[in-house]
């Protein structure tokens, strides 16, 4: 199934909640929530008690992606906050299968996140332990950066890998990073069913309009 998550790094965050309104009313599926950590990336956003404040405010699904390093110190507070899903990088944890196996024991969905430097191949042990595979179309730290159209090669046998595996239909593909209109279409038609878009929902003049023409651009 098709999600559009909205990264609320593009939102202003002076008002927040007032921002996740507002894309929730103009069709969003999901939030997306980047954090980061001064140190996987060179950036550094919002944490756990961020997330655990915006929770009270929506019922949006919360799509908690994680830059930060050894992810797992950290776990327990973003399930307390109310992530619904939670990524780490496969370049980040020094223990995948534990990491993810822990999200799921604490009853979120696990996914699991490559950065444009990582091969495909390096999730391909882990398929039948998440629930996202997410494929950066950017490298990972900061929002406005230029589509990457070199890693649609990588979804593309993702999908393939997840389709031999009879895991297309639970396992989801998310992109992110210059994702918008435009590329809707070509990230879609590689396979990815999970679109990340920061810049081009929170900046654009009618966030709904762009949500929903995104839609229409998916690939079927
Ligand atoms: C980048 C983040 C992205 C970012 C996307 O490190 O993971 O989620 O916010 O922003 P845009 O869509 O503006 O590239
Ligand atoms: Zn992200």
């Amino acid at each position: 199934m098709l999600h559009i998550s909205p990264s609320l790094l593009a939102a202003d965050f002076s008002c927040l909640a007032d921002e996740i309104r507002r894309i929730e009313q103009g069709g969003a599926d999901w939030l997306h929530l980047d954090v980061m950590d001064g140190m996987f990336v060179p950036n550094i956003s919002f944490g756990a008690p961020v997330i655990g404040a915006l929770r009270k405010h929506t019922d949006l699904f919360f799509d908690v992606h994680l830059m930060i390093v050894d992810p797992e110190r950290y776990l327990d507070d973003f399930v307390a906050a109310g992530a619904d899903l939670i990524t780490i990088h496969a370049e980040a944890s020094q223990n995948v299968e534990e990491c993810l196996r822990l999200i799921r024991e604490k009853g979120c969905r696990a996914g699991l996140a490559i950065s444009p430097d990582t091969p495909a191949e390096a999730v391909y042990p882990y398929l039948e332990q998440v629930d996202m595979i997410l494929v950066m179309t950017v490298y990972p730290g900061f929002g406005g950066q230029k589509f990457m159209a070199s890693m649609m090669p990588k979804v593309e046998a993702i999908r393939q890998k997840l389709n031999e595996l009879g895991l297309s239909d639970t396992v989801d593909l998310q992109v992110d990073g210059g994702i918008g209109v435009a590329n809707t279409e070509l990230v879609t038609r590689a396979g990815a069913n999970s679109l990340v878009a920061g810049s081009a929902i929170f900046r654009a003049e009618n966030a709904a309009d762009v949500i929903e023409q995104m839609k229409q651009n998916a690939a079927q």
